[in-house]
């Protein structure tokens, strides 16, 4: 009698003692990096202990930096140590319109009425009407703030929050968190020095400080010995050639973990990274796409699919096809904004008969432009 199928895998090596300490959602108990920017962070929430009016921040950083799981670290924190605050967390990703979002606050400021069958308007007043009972001070954090500007409506939040900080005469506090260096210059002046009179930067992890991060999380998640000696330092290493992004480092690290329980081998070692690696980048860079702006998009599908245009013609053939004409500025902008993405590379090059131009090629097969196009 051939044994039962399922006999055979409870046989099999186990490399993970508990999975879950690699998942993207989870948020540790420490923040190895990141001290000076949860001092920040507690700096301008601070003056909520005694009832005063806290600082508004904003956080930005290229993904993976740590900014999502330090927001919600420090806000954990500061939820445990008073009951004065308490904290809410829209991602605006999920959550991408002014009606929704004004809702969402409005019912955690105690207000229960539907989500729908209600004018934004009306949303709005009922969430000033709330604001006026709460017993606590509101820390509201919008991660992705900058998915708002793409739609002239949800922008009109930033304006709605305005009024509520001032109505609300600082017993309210906000966070907004971007991958976008430049979100706070987008923003309007008057929103901009009300909203965001403090700023964090989260720069890139060191493969070094990947590599603490990794090994950290390690320890928890996986069964002692189980870890080939330099699958860490591949891990933490590919993390950093793609930017320095601690998701993707724990992310590899999961895969090459199932990767291993899947061949039965008793260690993780090098070559499962290896086999999951091309999968991992192509999800990044999905994802690195479905954050762009329109006009970055524009952009991408003008460059040609296998070959480098100089940015001059770039950006005429831009201004030609598209019906929101840029500035040479901010096209450059946006052009220096795609590289640091890696998205596209700009090399320098020699134009005669005088004069150096950039060439500008994509850095990814352009299928995958159109793949994520048609998806939305
Ligand atoms: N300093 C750190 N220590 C431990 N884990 C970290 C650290 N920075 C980031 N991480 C982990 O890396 C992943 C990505 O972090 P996240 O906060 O989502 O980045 P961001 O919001 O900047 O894109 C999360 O799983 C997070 O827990
Ligand atoms: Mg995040």
């Amino acid at each position: 009698m051939p044994g039962n199928i399922f006999a055979k895998k409870t046989k099999a090596h186990e490399i993970f003692k508990d999975e879950r300490f690699l998942y993207p959602e989870f948020v540790p108990e420490r923040m190895p990096f990141r001290e000076p920017e949860v001092d920040g962070l507690v700096f301008s929430l601070q003056p909520v202990l005694k009832g005063k009016k806290p600082q508004n921040v904003f956080v930005c950083g290229k993904t993976g930096t740590g900014k999502t799981a330090t927001v919600k670290f420090v806000l954990n924190e500061l939820q445990q140590y008073s009951d004065r605050a308490k904290g809410l967390y829209i991602n605006c990703f999920q959550l991408n319109t002014r009606h929704s979002i004004l809702t969402q606050i409005s019912n955690f400021l105690g207000d229960a009425t539907p989500r729908r069958g209600i004018a934004t308007d009306e949303a709005f007043s009922k969430m000033l009407e709330a604001l006026k009972h709460v017993s606590f001070i509101p820390v509201v954090v919008l991660d992705e703030a900058d998915q708002l500007l793409h739609d002239k409506e949800a922008s009109k939040l930033f304006y709605d929050l305005l009024r509520v900080v001032e109505y609300g005469k600082g017993r309210f506090g906000l966070i907004f968190i971007s991958n976008l260096s430049n979100f706070v210059a987008l923003l309007d002046d008057r929103v901009k020095s009300s909203l965001s009179e403090q700023s964090i930067t989260f720069e890139p992890y060191s493969p070094q400080q990947l590599k603490e991060i990794l090994n950290q999380r390690a320890q928890y998640a996986f069964h002692s010995n189980t870890l080939g000696p330099e699958a860490i330092n591949v891990a933490a290493a590919h993390a950093a050639k793609l930017g320095g992004d601690a998701r993707i480092a724990i992310e590899c690290l999961f895969r090459a973990g199932r990767e291993a329980e899947k061949e039965n081998s008793e260690k993780l070692e090098v070559r499962h990274l290896r086999k999951i690696f091309s999968e991992v980048d192509s999800r990044a860079l999905q994802k690195a796409i479905s954050y762009l702006g329109i006009a970055e998009r524009e952009i991408l599908e003008i460059v040609p699919a296998n070959k480098a245009i100089a940015s001059g013609s770039l950006f005429e053939a831009y201004s030609k096809a598209s019906k929101k004409p840029l500035t040479q500025r901010r096209f450059r902008t946006l052009i220096s904004e795609l590289e640091k993405k890696q998205l596209i590379t700009a090399e320098t090059a020699i134009k005669p008969p005088r004069g150096r131009t950039r060439m500008v090629s994509l850095a990814f097969p352009k299928a995958r432009l159109e793949e994520k196009a048609k998806k939305k």
